[in-house]
């Protein structure tokens, strides 16, 4: 407590998580609550209050306006970061029997999937800044060639990674291209560092949206811990008004007993599959 104390009041002006900034940028009626009630503010699943394990009342209907806000067909809280929600798309989108199609820049979240799903990967080579040594984005030619040498799967979980943890756009309208082409391939968005993302749109053209939400991602995942200004591990799963792919036959499984009660209890297969 004494070293958090110290930095809370070392006078440092901070530039990593969470994107709230220690307090500075807050929607203004929440930090008006937490200065006035501070910890009477760390309430549970109490009457009037919703309970995110089956939501009904407000959490319910502030997950809808989520969703409505955005323009995707559901829309479910996370607090245990894009990684629990990546982690169950994954559990919910493929299996062992089903590949998934990955930049090698992905995040562990996505790797540690693949342990959970048992699904091997086939990994995108990525284009890298030797200077910098940062990863740029998928490198096109050579996953085309990758793509061609074998031969595309019949199903598959196609991952995209936008943007980067360094802020590089992946190239959307290119994916598109590919996984529209495959019925049976789902297709979900790591969009950890974009939840800014779709409200960039209206100052570029129709046809540079920024999040995969535009472009028909089935499933998309944000952190609002980083780019926006949610508290640590808070995220958003959002499913896409298209998603009517069923990758595989599955259908009653409920996650929730890995992401016990955060998350996985709103978020089963059937709302995947009936979105
Ligand atoms: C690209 C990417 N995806 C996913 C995550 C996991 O996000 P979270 O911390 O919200 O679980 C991170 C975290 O840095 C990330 O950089």
């Amino acid at each position: 407590m004494a070293a958090m104390e110290a930095y809370a009041l070392g006078g440092r002006l901070g530039f990593h998580l969470p994107g709230h900034g220690g307090g500075p940028g807050l929607p203004a009626p929440l930090d008006r609550l937490l200065r006035k009630y501070g910890a009477a503010l760390d309430l549970t699943e109490l009457p009037g209050l919703d309970n995110l394990s089956a939501p009904a009342g407000r959490l319910e209907a502030s997950q809808r306006e989520m969703a409505g806000l955005l323009g995707a067909g559901s829309a479910y809280y996370l607090v245990n970061g894009a990684t629990s929600g990546l982690e169950a798309a994954m559990l919910a989108m493929s299996e062992a029997s089903v590949p998934t199609i990955m930049p090698r820049h992905c995040h562990t979240a996505i790797y540690n999937g693949l342990i959970l799903t048992g699904s091997k990967p086939l990994i995108l080579p990525c284009d890298w800044d030797g200077e910098w040594g940062l990863p740029l984005g998928v490198d096109r030619k050579a996953a085309e060639a990758r793509l061609k040498e074998n031969g595309p799967p019949d199903k598959a979980l196609w991952i995209s990674v936008n943007p980067t943890y360094n802020g590089i756009l992946a190239d959307l309208a290119w994916e598109r291209g590919i996984v529209t082409t495959q019925p049976k391939w789902g297709w979900l968005a790591d969009e950890a560092h974009g939840i800014h993302l779709p409200f960039g749109n209206e100052i570029i053209t129709e046809e540079q949206h920024l999040s995969a939400l535009r472009y028909g991602a089935h499933t998309v995942v944000q952190s609002a811990h980083k780019m926006g200004a949610g508290f640590t591990q808070t995220g958003i799963l959002f499913c896409n008004l298209v998603y009517k792919i069923l990758v595989h036959s599955v259908k009653d499984k409920n996650y929730c007993i890995f992401f016990r009660r955060h998350t996985m209890q709103a978020f089963n297969r059937q709302h995947f599959f009936d979105a």
